[in-house]
């Protein structure tokens, strides 16, 4: 080997090792076209997928799916209140494993994206962010306000600090290619002014000085400083523009369907219209698309926000709540992916010149030189299909329609045409019979030493901080033997104001009815005729919330509970007024207190329970059984159509709240093909927004699982049977 020779070797030798030095460690950077990884400029396809909406057991397959899919990115937000739970006392176990998520998102070969917030909106409880929080001195959440910024500080620098010393930055060759802080900030700011102003550039200067190595973004917040990336999330982003020319136009939240609340209708989002508004997005030059949900899942135990969000979060996502791939949605994005990478270098390498094919039809020409064109023809004309020319070519575009060629010749996609295949989803029973032992929740047989007493009305949170949904308020109230209804007038009536987010009225241990508010309107009143006796008669109210807000401004300052007043009209000197009695205030149920959800619960040898000859149903009722798990591997849920509302656990893990509640109002709507943007419907009138809840299989065990339910209305848990969840995929008609 001559000179020459060896030192062409040695060069060879030195390139590449700095290459695969590069490749496990490289910086993430920046330019006005896209991220660049590696230095190289990249398209990117992400995903949401929330880490404590689904059991670790069924990571890997979602990410698997994702990855089939056309993903490069999984992008999770982190929840605050999980990991602590309370001051410094932290939790990654489990569901919260966020270490082990991110790395078997590195396993598949895929990047990350951590939006930590640490707000996180989410339609997760209190935004993600510990109810504890509120209580802290002086706090003001998300504005220029000191204990909050040290407290979101600390939460954000011990996550970074986790990532970091798990080396799962991209910087370190981990996948984390970007992160997160705060979240859609930008209508705060706007609404707070200088504090907000101050506030927003705070965060970025605090996350930037974290120093991982990879870029950060502020998701709807136009005014993010540099050298933050401002995104933008939607139904569609076609007229967002970053704040400066040098940063790539990112879209975190391209919306793929939507979420649920209780009594509302089940919205799905048409896919054509889904991937027609990302194949618009990447022909004006965007280079990051994240679909938000990708996978949705299931807001286990009380982690659903709102109020009223409900426990399944399945979002008409390409990955349904069970984990199954939903088509046409997940095929038809994966051929749009596969368009889109095939058009790749084109796309990163030039900017597009748009030429008009006709009134509403244009094509935006992506031209790499001599290594390559791509071309994007689109018809805007939203009911009537367009034949164009284009380099001397016909092309026939349906309505509202993109087609994708990645050699600016043939076409390999079109937006509107929706491959056949589509998922047909049955809900099997299984032969489940359960043989419930049943508790009353009886408030006389509770402890009252735990109670606490105070003149007036508490704010209901101020009392729960949110360890259970239920406050009991109790009251007294004296009728004189002389009052005229006691001699056959007119019975009174009680007013109970609530000002969220549910209300169970009894009046001498008789139930006299409910109230409950709605997710747009959260306060309610409960109105109803009374039976009082002469003498002292008990007022309980059980005031129940529904999730915590997570999002509107100052959420933390809002009232929940009753709030008062609460009212006897119809006695013979006029209203009484009981908001300011003595009341004594019973936080949480019977059956929290002595555990009976979990297996190694407490008994409570002295809780009267009916005779199993003779089991009843009213309201305010636990039943307890076992049951053994169905063979096989398909999903699991339970069909608990037959309910009314309430909580039910499994092993000791809470699946989530149900309600039976009834879609109304506008829920029988499809606008697909109609002018409105975005094309979507929503559906589901006359049924319960939620009739199944999932039940992960990795939760039970072959024999004897417990099952709890405690039902607060009265339904019929004798219906109440376990599900297969099949899906098999069919032809459209
Ligand atoms: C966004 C928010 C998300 C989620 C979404 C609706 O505005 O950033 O966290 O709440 O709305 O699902």
């Amino acid at each position: 080997m001559n000179a020459t020779s060896v030192s062409k070797l040695l060069l060879v030798v030195v390139t590449t090792l700095f290459v695969l030095f590069l490749g496990c460690h490289s910086k993430v950077t920046y330019d006005r076209k896209s991220l660049l990884i590696n230095g190289q400029r990249r398209i990117l396809i992400s995903g949401s997928i929330h880490y404590p909406r689904s059991t670790p057991e069924m990571w890997e397959d979602l990410i698997r799916k994702a990855k089939h899919g056309g993903l490069d990115v999984i992008d999770t937000y982190v929840f605050w209140d999980v990991h602590e739970p309370s001051p410094s006392n932290y939790n990654f176990e489990g569901r919260y494993d966020l270490v082990r998520f991110i790395k078997t998102v590195q396993k598949a070969g895929l990047y990350a994206n951590l939006r930590i917030g640490p707000y996180v909106c989410a339609e997760w409880n209190f935004g993600g962010i510990p109810v504890w929080l509120k209580y802290v001195p002086g706090i003001s959440f998300r504005t220029d306000n000191g204990p909050f910024k040290a407290a979101m500080q600390g939460f954000t620098q011990k996550i970074v600090q986790m990532m970091k010393s798990e080396k799962l930055f991209q910087s370190q060759g981990g996948p984390i290619i970007l992160s997160q802080i705060e979240n859609e900030y930008g209508p705060e700011s706007r609404a707070t002014g200088a504090a907000g102003h101050a506030y927003l550039n705070w965060a970025a200067n605090m996350a930037v000085g974290l120093g991982t190595g990879v870029p950060w973004v502020m998701c709807k917040e136009n005014d993010a400083p540099d050298p933050v990336i401002n995104s933008c999330n939607g139904f569609y982003c076609d007229d967002f523009s970053p704040n400066k020319p040098y940063k790539p136009s990112m879209w975190t939240e391209s919306w793929s369907g939507w979420f649920t609340d209780f009594g509302g209708p089940i919205h799905q989002r048409p896919v054509q219209d889904l991937a027609f508004a990302v194949a618009r997005f990447i022909q004006k030059g965007g280079s990051y698309v994240n679909y938000y949900m990708y996978h949705g899942g299931t807001n286990f135990g009380r982690s659903a926000g709102g109020p009223f969000i409900s426990t399944s979060y399945d979002y008409d996502a390409p990955i349904d709540e069970y984990g199954l791939v939903r088509h046409p949605k997940y095929s038809h994005l994966k051929e749009l992916h596969k368009a889109i990478k095939q058009c790749e270098h084109a796309l990163v390498s030039s900017d597009p010149t748009v030429t008009p094919l006709g009134t509403l039809q244009q094509a935006h020409v992506f031209s790499a030189g001599t290594t390559g064109c791509a071309a994007f023809l689109a018809n805007y004309h939203l009911k009537s299909a367009a034949t164009v020319v284009f380099n001397s070519r016909h092309y026939d575009l349906p309505p509202w329609s993109i087609s994708i060629l990645p050699d600016c010749r043939t076409s390999v996609f079109n937006t509107a045409n929706v491959g056949t295949q589509t998922s047909v989803v049955k809900m099997r029973p299984v032969d489940s019979r359960f043989s419930w032992e049943t508790y009353d929740e009886d408030l006389s047989s509770l402890d009252e030493s735990s109670r606490i007493t105070a003149a007036g009305l508490l704010e209901h949170l101020n009392v729960t901080r949110d360890t259970s949904d239920y406050l009991w308020y109790i009251t007294s109230v004296d009728i004189s033997s002389s009052e005229s209804f006691l001699r056959g007038g007119h019975k009174p009536n009680i007013n109970v104001q609530s000002a969220g987010h549910a209300v169970h009225v009894f009046v001498n241990g008789q139930f006299l009815g409910s109230a409950f508010g709605t997710r747009k309107q959260r306060s309610c009143t409960f109105n109803g005729l009374v039976n009082l006796h002469a003498g002292a008669n008990k007022i309980a109210l059980l005031s129940v919330t529904v999730g915590l807000p997570n999002v509107g401004r100052h959420y933390e300052t809002w009232e929940t509970g009753i709030t008062g007043p609460v009212v006897l009209h119809g006695l013979d000197h006029g209203p009484k007024d009981l908001s300011h009695n003595k009341w004594s205030y019973q936080v949480g149920l019977k059956g929290e207190a002595v555990n009976l959800v979990s297996p190694n619960g407490v008994s409570d040898n002295d809780w009267v329970q009916d005779s199993p000859a003779t089991p009843s149903r009213s309201e305010l009722k636990w039943y307890k059984a076992y049951f053994n798990t169905p063979e096989g591997n398909e999903p699991l849920a339970l069909d608990l159509g037959s309910m009314g509302k309430g909580q039910v656990w499994i092993n000791g893990q809470s699946i989530g709240r149900f309600w039976m509640a009834y879609a109304k109002g506008d829920c029988n709507s499809c606008n697909y093909s109609g002018t409105f943007r975005p094309a979507k419907c929503q559906l589901g009138c006359g049924q319960p927004t939620q009739r199944w809840y999932h039940v992960p299989r990795s939760w039970l065990k072959p024999t004897k699982n417990l099952i709890v339910v405690f039902e607060e209305l009265g339904g019929n848990p004798w219906k109440i049977s376990l599900v297969k969840r099949t899906v098999h995929t069919a032809a459209a008609r």
